[in-house]
């Protein structure tokens, strides 16, 4: 009988499934995104985000053990300051709190890859990501304060910077500065495909950081564009980005599945906290399995062309890899 194809044949047991399995998870292929706040002996779980803390430095210790052990491929670090100023200036202090945290994490964990998320909404009392002026988000501006940002991160020990913002020309005003401080090796991993979400909300009462007034549209992207995306990695990688991030993750499989056809360069998808709520909230009511629903998550980046993915998941999907292993 050949007159249909019996695809069954290559799922009929586990040691087939496992031979022909396309697309597979390693714990080097997460970024773990940390929370560092000012003070001591803090470690405050955020309510809408179960099992993500923000921790003061002298905390640090085991989840940096944990991150190391589990050879998670890099953290990247959210900062939350004592004090916001309309400049954000915490943001390019040199003791300030991401300066810091790198400080810190190069002298006791010097194995481990440390991004800095580059931006200025967890340090400006307006939570927006630029210089305003009458209620506008001045561009032209806010990119010095950028580039000061990364340069004082790298100097502390960040070893790649990560731009969140949305200005138009931070990547070249980034590298430009990066270079003229002589960090030419320092690569830049841009967020160039950042979208207006409803799915960061979780992540901004972590960081405070919600915009006083108004939105972020006026900067970041419109859900209904795909071609803007592709405009927005064309034009990062010409002013130097070496890779880039699509975010957020889940509802934007297409922009991944694009951007990777494209760009030839490691692309980063960003599983981003309100993707993390979700899969918690439903998981704590007992509705869903969240192992599974995890690995098939990370899984389908993965599948649609992310080469990293940042997930708050990483620590835990590590460990299950692990178990898997043994
Ligand atoms: C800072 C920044 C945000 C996130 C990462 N960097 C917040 C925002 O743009 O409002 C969101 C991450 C997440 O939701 O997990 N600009």
């Amino acid at each position: 009988m050949s007159d249909f194809i019996r695809h069954r044949r290559l799922r009929h047991d586990a040691r087939i499934r496992a031979f022909v399995r396309e697309t597979e998870l390693s714990p080097r292929d997460f970024i773990y995104p940390l929370f560092v706040i000012e003070g001591e002996g803090i470690q405050e779980e955020i309510p809408s985000m179960p099992g993500v803390y923000r921790c003061s430095l002298d905390v640090l210790g085991p989840v940096l053990e944990d991150i190391e052990n589990l050879q998670v491929g890099a953290v990247i670090l959210f900062g939350i300051p004592k004090e916001k100023d309309s400049l954000g200036s915490g943001a390019y202090a040199q003791d300030g709190i991401v300066q810091r945290a790198a400080r810190l994490i190069k002298e006791t964990h010097p194995g481990l890859l440390i991004i800095g998320d580059v931006c200025l909404c967890e340090y400006t009392d307006h939570g927006h990501c630029g210089v305003v002026r009458d209620g506008e988000i001045i561009n032209d501006e806010t990119l010095e304060l950028l580039a000061k940002t990364a340069v004082s991160q790298v100097q502390a020990g960040v070893d790649v910077v990560a731009p969140s913002d949305m200005m138009d020309g931070r990547v070249f005003a980034i590298r430009q500065a990066l270079d003229e401080a002589g960090f030419i090796n320092v690569p830049v991993m841009s967020y160039a495909a950042k979208y207006a979400s409803g799915f960061y909300g979780p992540f901004r009462d972590a960081a405070g950081s919600a915009p006083q007034f108004g939105d972020r549209r006026s900067y970041q992207m419109d859900p209904a564009n795909g071609d803007e995306a592709m405009r927005e990695v064309e034009s990062d990688l010409a002013e130097g980005a070496d890779m880039i991030i699509v975010k957020p993750a889940l509802a934007y499989g297409d922009i991944l599945w694009r951007v990777s056809q494209k760009a030839a360069c490691p692309v980063i998808a960003y599983n981003v906290s309100g993707e993390y709520a979700l899969v918690k909230a439903a998981a704590a009511q007992g509705w869903i399995d969240e192992r599974r629903l995890v690995n098939e998550i990370l899984t389908s980046l993965k599948r649609s062309g992310a080469d990293r993915i940042i997930t708050y998941h990483a620590l835990d999907a590590a460990k299950w890899l692990a178990e898997r292993e043994r």
